[in-house]
């Protein structure tokens, strides 16, 4: 057996060194979005496959058997692509999706379903922190001229695609308290954020919480009808049963 691993979340490093300690064959996938990503224990390709015909022609070069996708809950294309590949290829997939966060008291958050929806509720004088990611900044182009903050793992190599935007650089994990601190010294207004789920990146939205700052909650992308987990120990579960 060899199994792929599509990583680029946390509970894709998890897996990539459980695997690793159980010396099962496999190799892990990096977009290549992270400059420095974490060492995952595993040998790793990285870079995109050059779309569907690319991903095949790696499956049969590799002697892929089985694919664990543990991409982010937003990388609705990569997901919903391997998924129909590899029923077409008859190779065993298993998605690995972690539970969407809820509100607890004192949580203002208001569910948007893009982007783009977020300019109903803000004012044009208020600020606003971004934890969305670099690449849909372009969906909040209509709110040009309001003070909005992305932060982003990796320095930018482009400036900001709007006025009004600023980069702010910060690696998670971040605690609760650094969060507050900053919304506290930044004056934001508004959280925009995706529904990632897990309790690494929940901090921010505990700290908003805390301080009283509302929330847009970006929806999360529909997903293919298949084989899921949520966690990592169904994730090692389901390549142990292979
Ligand atoms: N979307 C987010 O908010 C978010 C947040 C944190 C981390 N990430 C991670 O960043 C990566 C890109 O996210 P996205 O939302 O841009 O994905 P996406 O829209 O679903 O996929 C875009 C393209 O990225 C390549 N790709 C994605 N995951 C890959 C992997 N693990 N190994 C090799 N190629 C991969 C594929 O390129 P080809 O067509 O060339 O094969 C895919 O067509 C994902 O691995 C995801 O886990 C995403």
């Amino acid at each position: 057996m060899t199994l792929l691993l599509l990583a680029g979340s946390g509970e894709a490093k998890q897996i990539a060194q459980a695997l690793a300690q159980d010396g099962t064959p496999a190799i892990a996938s990096l977009a290549g979005e992270t400059r420095r990503p974490s060492e995952l224990g595993l040998p790793t390709r990285v870079g995109g496959f050059g779309g569907a015909d690319g991903f095949r022609d790696y499956i049969h070069a590799a002697g892929i058997t089985a694919v664990l996708d543990a991409t982010h809950p937003y990388a609705a294309d990569m997901t919903t692509r391997t998924a129909r590949l590899c029923a077409e290829l008859s190779i065993p997939y298993c998605h690995v999706l972690r539970p969407p966060w809820t509100p607890e008291p004192g949580d203002d958050w208001t569910e948007i379903a893009r982007e783009e929806d977020a300019k109903t509720y803000i004012h044009s004088w208020q600020t606003v922190f971004l934890g969305t990611g670099r690449k849909t900044l372009h969906r909040f182009k209509n709110l040009e001229g309001t003070r909005l903050i992305c932060r982003l793992i990796d320095p930018p190599t482009e400036p900001f695609p709007f006025e009004g935007g600023e980069f702010l650089i910060g690696r998670p994990p971040f605690s609760v308290d650094r969060e507050k601190e900053l919304f506290r010294l930044l004056n934001v207004d508004w959280l925009i954020v995706k529904n990632a789920g897990g309790d690494a990146s929940r901090t921010k939205l505990t700290a908003a919480g805390d301080l009283g700052i509302p929330v847009l909650m970006i929806k999360r992308p529909a997903m293919p009808d298949t084989t899921r987990v949520e966690t990592v120990a169904d994730a090692l579960a389901w390549v142990r049963a292979l």
